[in-house]
């Protein structure tokens, strides 16, 4: 028989993201609203390694649902990647009697979780923060609406300067391995062209849709490129490239950067934080382990862990297409 859960421990790790506050928030108050007992752990797996644990009733998450970050630090642990933190981090759990883990964060996040638990059988449940939105089994992730309104705000407050003085800006957003938010703002902001790491459109299609806006009397216009995107040259490059290569282009370069992780969440993150939380907590409570929180078509479903972390998030070839129309 399961041992019944009467403590559950809650984290955040990795890139944080808004909405997290929310999440932990929800998973606290669950836990009280089932008579179980909550703990805070701080940094995420380093302070599960050291013990850095806080005891959370509801009134420790007062005035938290609206705030970006989280209030529990985030970290990417080393010492977790070996077998000697791991086992560090297990002894200190046990001597706080702590029974199950809801671990919030990405794709290291949920494999570290994974790792730990087959060592331990500790129960684990995940529910997936990042604004990548890069995670298989959900839909969407915390934090990526929040982030894809920031970059679209920013990039409308680029196009006043960039049509004010003719201009044509790259804009570079988050996306190490993932366009989703360079095509999802690209669209939502009105990109001319949009470069992600899934698809190398290369550098001839890019200056001829250039040319193309010029002499259809386009007289500003932005590109949107995901950090990773497959071209192989960063923003900079890009934009040597393009002056090296088109007459009368003026060119500007902006990287929004880490703004995109900040601010206050977005309503839809809250509620998606809220449900979460919910049903990870209901799930450890139901002896279920393994499983991270998703939502698919708006219903909020368990996924196992395991290909979570193994699946390959896809990007929309529709709204490349899309995006294409658009930009005529
Ligand atoms: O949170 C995910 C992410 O924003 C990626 O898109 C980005 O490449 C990375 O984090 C940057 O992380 P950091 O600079 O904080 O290590």
């Amino acid at each position: 028989m399961e041992k019944q859960v009467k403590k559950i421990a809650v984290l955040t790790s990795g890139g944080d993201s808004p909405g997290m506050n929310a999440a932990i928030r929800s998973t606290v108050r669950t836990c009280a609203y089932h008579n179980v007992e909550c703990v805070g752990i701080y940094r995420g797996y380093e302070g599960m390694i050291d013990g850095d644990f806080i005891g959370l009733d509801p009134r420790s998450v007062n005035n938290i649902i609206n705030k970006g970050g989280t209030f529990l630090k985030s970290a990417r642990s080393k010492e977790f990647r070996t077998k000697d933190g791991r086992k560090k981090a297990y002894e200190q759990l046990v001597k706080e009697n702590i029974d199950a883990l809801v671990l919030i964060g990405g794709d290291g996040t949920f494999t570290g979780g994974m790792i730990f638990n087959q060592e331990y059988n500790f129960p684990i449940i995940g529910i997936p923060g990042t604004i990548d939105n890069d995670i298989v089994g959900t839909n969407f992730t915390l934090g990526y609406d929040t982030a894809l309104n920031t970059a679209v705000d920013a990039i409308d407050k680029i196009r006043d300067t960039a049509s004010s003085h003719k201009r044509l800006f790259f804009v570079e957003v988050m996306g190490r391995d993932v366009g989703h938010i360079a095509l999802n703002a690209g669209v939502g902001s009105g990109a001319e062209e949009i470069l992600v790491p899934e698809e190398n459109l290369g550098l001839d299609r890019l200056l001829e849709s250039l040319e193309k806006s010029k002499y259809t009397g386009k007289s500003s216009s932005i590109v949107v490129v995901a950090e990773g995107d497959k071209t192989g040259k960063n923003v900079f490059e890009l934009r040597d490239y393009v002056e090296d290569n088109l007459e009368g282009y003026d060119v500007r370069v902006s990287v929004l950067g880490h703004m995109q992780r900040g601010g206050a969440p977005s309503c839809f993150d809250r509620v998606l934080a809220s449900r979460m939380g919910v049903k990870a907590v209901e799930s450890l409570l139901e002896g279920k382990n393994n499983f991270m929180v998703g939502t698919i078509n708006n219903k909020i479903e368990l996924y196992p862990i395991d290909k979570a972390v193994k699946g390959q998030s896809k990007i929309d070839e529709e709204l490349l297409r899309v995006s294409d129309i658009m930009s005529l």
